[in-house]
């Protein structure tokens, strides 16, 4: 069975479902789609992430009434703006992963500078935490000859990849960088990072996109089941990155 790292699910908090009724048709898009358990990323600039476990557990209550079987957890989407401001705690509602091996889900931005986001991840390292970098394909800055990408990878940084790249939602550009970062081994995890129903779970058609680009059906599945799963479970080291 499938596991999503990056996923919008809770209601009313950033720009992901709005309503219950929402969540709860992506919740069973998601079954649908092969997944059996779904970390809860909401932006952590939109959200108290104090919160996070509380709402967590309500919209738990709700897909048991539903009879909707979707394991949900607790995590949080930063941001490279967010991690100053953000304390012990705040950290370790959105971290996952073994008390040796914590790890957090840090974004590259669409629109700010990479700088900033290396700064970000050093300041997280320093703190010890392990990273998943979300949606790397979709920086330009980050993609770039030099952007910074290979020193993060070097270091132990892990990727995940949007399947919504993989399909070419965001354009022929972050598809095309998704499927070569797939291609040469680079990336750990896809993650559908579904936000409603009209943008909702991939991870299907993101391993049909994967196969026909040539990886093998088994190291596509891979990365929206078996390696996904284990990061929670077993977690990841923090990268032996210089803070900046
Ligand atoms: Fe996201």
């Amino acid at each position: 069975m499938r596991t999503e790292l990056h996923f919008h699910l809770l209601p009313g908090v950033d720009d992901g479902p709005e309503t219950m009724d929402e969540s709860l048709t992506l919740a069973r898009l998601a079954v649908e789609d092969g997944t059996a358990t779904v970390v809860c990323t909401p932006h952590a600039r939109d959200v108290d992430v104090r919160t996070v476990p509380e709402r967590v557990e309500q919209l738990r209550a709700e897909l048991r009434a539903a009879g909707i079987p979707l394991k949900i957890v607790p995590g949080v989407e930063l941001a490279q703006d967010d991690i100053a401001r953000l304390g012990r705690a705040e950290l370790e509602i959105a971290a996952h992963g073994p008390a040796d091996r914590r790890w957090v889900l840090l974004e590259a931005p669409l629109f700010l500078d990479a700088p900033g986001l290396l700064e970000a991840a050093g300041e997280l390292t320093a703190r010890g935490y392990g990273l998943l970098l979300g949606h790397p394909e979709r920086c330009a800055d980050l993609m770039a000859v030099g952007g910074g990408l290979d020193e993060l990878l070097q270091a132990g940084v892990r990727l995940q990849v949007n399947g919504s790249s993989l399909t070419g939602r965001h354009g022929d550009q972050a598809q095309e960088w998704a499927l070569e970062l797939a291609r040469g081994g680079r990336v750990s995890v896809v993650a559908s990072d579904a936000h409603r129903p009209t943008r909702g779970p991939v991870l299907t058609l993101a391993v049909a996109a994967l196969v026909q680009a040539g990886v093998t059906p088994e190291a596509a599945e891979r990365m929206v089941a078996a390696t996904p799963r284990c990061l929670l479970e077993e977690g990841l080291a923090a990268p032996s990155l210089s803070r900046r």
